[in-house]
């Protein structure tokens, strides 16, 4: 009884009530807290996980361009409709290397967060020139002009060294490589050795549009096509000591 009696003073002084209560949180808040502060690192590693190619990269910056978070998430959660529509729910390692990272917070459209390798580079061009050809239903606007918009690579190196200071491994070799890899990854005609040597043999080199030279169009597709590829599912299996 003597703990309840003492609880009461605490329960029948409103003041004193506030300063525990404050104490309490405010222990509570440190626990919880403090330790992120000592960890070098959140996010549970992932094999398979690498930065953008410089083309990809290009596409990406062509995707926060044209809005088209607002209508697309990039985001599976894990709940069963969400998985058996989009595949394995996301990692938050799969976006490690975003800045800013692409979740969204609406779906107009459907989630983008694994559309690589779903469709080919034609169903691609066909839908971005026009999506109501290929999906009738569809109110995605056209982007017909991205085809015919030649583009050269110029800032992506510098892209790419804004992206390391916060954090993303591009070594100065891939900075300095930057423009060829760029051209490289659209041309299956160069010599792409090093594109491949820098980010793995799993990048896609292709004339994704199928129109000389890059244009925007090849590097949104170049982007959409290695979206949620990453990592390999079949082998996956999450860290449960974290
Ligand atoms: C006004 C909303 C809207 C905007 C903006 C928009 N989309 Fe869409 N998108 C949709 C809708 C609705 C669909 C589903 C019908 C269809 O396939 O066209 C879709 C479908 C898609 C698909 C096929 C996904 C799948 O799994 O079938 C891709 C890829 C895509 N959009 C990419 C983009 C890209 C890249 C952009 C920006 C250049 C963009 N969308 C902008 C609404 C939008």
């Amino acid at each position: 009884m003597a703990i309840l009696d003492k609880h009461k003073i605490l329960e029948t002084n409103a003041t004193l009530l506030l300063i525990f209560s404050f104490l309490v949180v405010t222990i509570g808040g440190i626990v919880q807290i403090a330790p992120l502060f000592y960890l070098e690192n959140t996010i549970e590693e992932v094999e398979g996980m690498r930065p953008y190619t410089p083309l990809e990269m290009a596409g990406r910056e062509i995707y926060i361009r044209e809005g088209c978070y607002v209508c697309h998430s990039q985001m599976i959660r894990p709940m069963r409709d969400e998985v058996e529509r989009y595949g394995h729910y996301s990692l938050a390692a799969e976006s490690m290397y975003d800045h800013p990272f692409q979740w969204g917070s609406k779906r107009t459209g459907p989630d983008l967060a694994r559309v690589g390798g779903r469709y080919s580079d034609d169903w691609h061009v066909d839908h971005f020139r026009n999506p109501q050809s290929v999906v009738p239903e569809s109110v995605m606007p056209k982007y017909g002009f991205l085809e015919k918009t030649r583009i050269d690579g110029r800032y992506i190196g510098d892209i790419m060294a804004t992206n390391a200071l916060l954090g993303t491994p591009y070594s100065d070799e891939m900075i300095e490589n930057a423009q060829a890899d760029f051209r490289a990854q659209a041309d299956p005609d160069s010599d792409y050795d090093g594109l491949l040597e820098r980010y793995g043999d799993k990048v896609n080199v292709r004339n994704f549009d199928g129109q000389p030279g890059v244009t925007e169009a090849d590097a949104l597709i170049a982007y959409m096509q290695m979206l949620g590829t990453l990592v390999d599912f079949s082998t996956f299996t999450p860290d449960a000591s974290r």
